[in-house]
């Protein structure tokens, strides 16, 4: 048995902050010790109360005033487009077949795939994100690359096969027979293997035939706690195009309804143009909604109406997505602030520093279904974490020094914090990524 304590500043949540008042679903431990046994959080508390109780030869993970908080979840973004990050001057269709398409095209080598798929996911826990939703290619290996990269550092990762049988170029169009095919032998290898979950991928309306959509829905039933992954209402062309290919569908949202497509574990990326019976069937289907703030301000897609989804008469599951390649960063801190600016800009709320943090962590896992494993800093939970250095910077450290409280310390991270504020994350009760060792990265197996 395994045994390891964490102490620090430690953060977590009770409840839904859009749903409560905020300052009522924080959980806040100034001075905290995490106990971490066999890879699950076995105690929380204070560090005066609980120091006492550990095991003798525990190691004590001291680090100071830094903030402990579950890891991030990260509920969409695309591995094969790592490369096409900062791709400038287009909107969303014509950013697709200039940049991403050709790049995407490249993972059919499974040897770049891999490297890639490294590169990534050591991005990933950089920035303390324990648990993301990725978009492979449409080739089988690259899913299989990016989950033996994940099998490596043992984290929960949700991942899929792009499903593309029309509009795209003919290297990357599958067929529905082979896409069902190749995603059924892929469910088959990796879904439930360890920390690994399949999620069925039709990359959007616009790139999949309706028996491919049908062949999407089959595959479904072929396993249990499968996810499916797919944009929605990011643009308007898209929109109206979308609305030629599918005339008889009374909405975007309907196109995927009708062939099963929209439930539990439904994460559904972006949802910029939505209208209120799109809101009304997501809440009732329990489906999520990933909100890419980075990526809609730079194709221009438009504002996300993140307090209209969570309205309390019938809210919606919303969770953070970065969207690389179209997202321009891989930090949940720096696409919390971006998520803060939108909402200013719709106007309809202000995202505080607890909703915030929530949506990064809880609020990510209740949309994915994973609120019972992860998302909290509580007992019984995986020991997914991240440590966040509140003084990283000079201008994170001059700003949090003038004495706020957490929250306001936490709402600084989220509109100054970066990358660089991550002294460490945790995956599974291991430190596989710290800041300050001279080897950051260390993977398990
Ligand atoms: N819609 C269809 N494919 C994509 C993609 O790769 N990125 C984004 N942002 N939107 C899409
Ligand atoms: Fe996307």
């Amino acid at each position: 048995m395994k045994t390891t304590a964490l102490r620090g500043r430690i953060v977590g949540f009770r409840d839904d902050p859009f749903l409560q008042p905020p300052s009522s679903c924080l959980q806040y431990e100034p001075d905290g010790l995490v106990l971490i046994r066999d890879g699950l959080i076995a105690s929380v508390g204070p560090f005066a109360e609980l120091a006492p109780t550990l095991p003798q030869g525990t190691p004590i993970h001291d680090y100071g005033d830094a903030i402990i908080s579950a890891g991030f979840v990260d509920a969409h973004v695309h591995f094969p487009q790592f490369g096409v990050i900062a791709a400038p001057g287009e909107q969303l269709l014509e950013w697709l077949e200039r940049y991403v398409f050709p790049a995407e095209a490249r993972f059919a080598d499974e040897t770049h795939a891999e490297r890639v798929a490294g590169l990534f996911l050591r991005e990933l826990l950089r920035n303390g994100t324990t648990t993301a939703c990725v978009y492979c290619s449409v080739h089988p290996q690259s899913v299989d690359a990016f989950f033996r990269e994940s099998e490596r550092f043992n984290t929960r990762m949700i991942a899929g096969k792009v499903l593309m049988d029309r509009n795209a170029p003919p290297a990357l169009r599958d067929t529905a027979r082979t896409g069902h095919d190749d995603s059924l032998a892929l469910i088959r290898r990796w879904h439930g293997r360890g920390r690994q979950s399949y999620a069925v991928t039709p990359r959007f309306a616009a790139s999949c035939t309706p028996e491919q959509l049908e062949a999407a829905g089959d595959l479904l039933q072929r396993a249990d706690g499968l996810f499916v992954q797919t944009h929605l209402s990011e643009n308007l062309a898209e929109i109206e195009w979308v609305k030629q290919l599918f005339p008889d569908s009374a909405s975007y949202l309907d196109v995927y309804d009708r062939y099963g497509l929209v439930g539990e574990r439904t994460v559904l990326g972006h949802g910029i143009h939505l209208a209120e019976q799109d809101f009304c069937c997501c809440h009732r289907k329990g489906a999520a909604l990933a909100h890419c703030p980075t990526s809609n301000r730079f194709l221009g897609s438009g504002a996300f109406r993140l307090f209209d989804a969570r309205d309390g008469r019938r809210p919606v599951h919303v969770a953070l997505g970065t969207d690389v390649g179209a997202g321009t960063s891989l930090s949940q801190l720096a696409t919390l602030g971006e998520a803060y600016k939108t909402a200013q800009a719709v106007g309809r709320g202000t995202l505080g520093a607890i909703q915030g943090f929530w949506l990064a962590t809880l609020g990510g896992a209740r949309a994915l279904q994973l609120d019972d494993r992860i998302g909290r800093v509580a007992p019984g939970f995986e020991a997914d974490l991240v440590v966040l250095d509140p003084g990283a910077t000079d201008l994170l450290r001059f700003r949090t020094e003038q004495g706020g409280d957490i929250e306001d310390t936490l709402f600084a991270l989220m509109t100054i914090g970066d990358d660089r504020a991550v002294r460490a994350t945790w995956v599974a009760g291991e430190c596989v990524y710290d800041r300050d060792r001279a080897e950051p990265f260390a993977p398990v197996t």
